[in-house]
């Protein structure tokens, strides 16, 4: 399976912060915005990883993550000409998917609960058509929102950002689709809105008795880097939750020794040419601690 962070978009929501820069690029707390998402895959042993990034971020984003060995994955660049919208990820990755399946996740999403890359990687060895990750909110106006058939929470609708939401249940940013993603996407058509819907894409493997739904539990913490409330929400999350455990969330290095990306030994010749700095000092520790 490969995977997609889809990083693109206007970003207009947070102008002028976006102006000169991507969003997914700004710091949240001790770390780009970008480094959540992606841990997620990392965690979930995704290791062939495409960028999706507007064209003239590109260079920015290579210069941040490279080609993705130093975590002993590969990251390739897509540019997406035009915010399209999240659908239109499938268009933009054709060629890198190769008929193979993908995870995707947004690159303002973030997620952090216990055992939940476990259950990540669950979901995607049984995956048999599409699988949605699902939360309950307060305001489900603002996402894709299930709607669900009790008591068994089988799903039966799919909705953008309904006014009259049938469920507290929104879709998150983080999706499991089989190969043929593309092929159905190629033919959709933007919406009211002017793009073109995940929830569309997502409704195909409805209609065909495909979708998984993997209803998260309220101890996940699923928020989201969009917006400057938002941003500013999940760096204090990160802070928190740091300063308590001593663990860093998100830490690409440490994730890529925990998941056996790349041997220790490695990490550490390659992070000794870090400058000196907290994190570098946060890697070292642990992995000199033993994992
Ligand atoms: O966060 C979950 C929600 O994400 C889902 O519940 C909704 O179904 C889904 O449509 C999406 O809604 P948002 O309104 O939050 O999507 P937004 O336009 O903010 O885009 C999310 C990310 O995708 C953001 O990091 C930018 C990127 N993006 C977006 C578009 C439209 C692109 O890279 N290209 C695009 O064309």
């Amino acid at each position: 399976m490969k995977g997609i962070v889809l990083a693109g978009g206007s970003g207009t929501r947070m102008y002028p912060l976006t102006k000169s820069i991507s969003k997914q690029l700004l710091g949240v707390y001790d770390k780009p915005a970008i480094y959540y998402p992606l841990s997620i895959l990392m965690l979930a042993d995704v290791r062939e990883i495409a960028l999706i990034v507007n064209p003239h971020e590109r260079e920015a984003f290579q210069e941040l993550l490279g080609d993705g060995q130093q975590y002993g994955v590969s990251f390739e660049y897509l540019v997406q000409e035009q915010p399209r919208g999240i659908a239109d990820a499938y268009n933009v990755s054709e060629d890198f998917l190769e008929g193979s399946s993908s995870m995707m996740i947004l690159g303002d999403n973030f997620f952090y609960g216990y055992e939940l890359p476990k259950r990540i990687r669950l979901a995607k060895e049984k995956n048999i058509g599409a699988t949605v990750f699902a939360m309950q909110v307060k305001n489900p106006q603002r996402f894709g929102v299930l709607d669900i058939k009790s008591p068994d929470q089988v799903p039966v609708g799919i909705y953008e950002k309904p006014q009259n939401p049938p469920s507290n249940w929104a879709v998150t940013g983080l999706y499991i689709f089989d190969g043929n993603a593309p092929k159905y996407t190629k033919n959709f058509k933007p919406s009211d809105r002017g793009e073109l819907e995940i929830t569309d894409l997502i409704s195909q493997y409805l209609k065909e008795n495909k979708l998984a739904v993997e209803y998260l539990g309220r101890g996940t913490a699923w928020l989201d880097t969009g917006t400057p409330d938002g941003m500013l929400g999940c760096a204090t999350f990160v802070k928190t939750v740091e300063e308590r455990q001593g663990f860093k969330i998100a830490c690409l290095e440490e994730i890529a020794c925990r998941r056996d990306l790349i041997s220790t030994t490695k990490m550490l010749e390659q992070v000794n040419n870090y400058p000196d700095c907290p994190y570098k000092d946060y890697i070292l520790d642990v992995l000199e601690g033993g994992l």
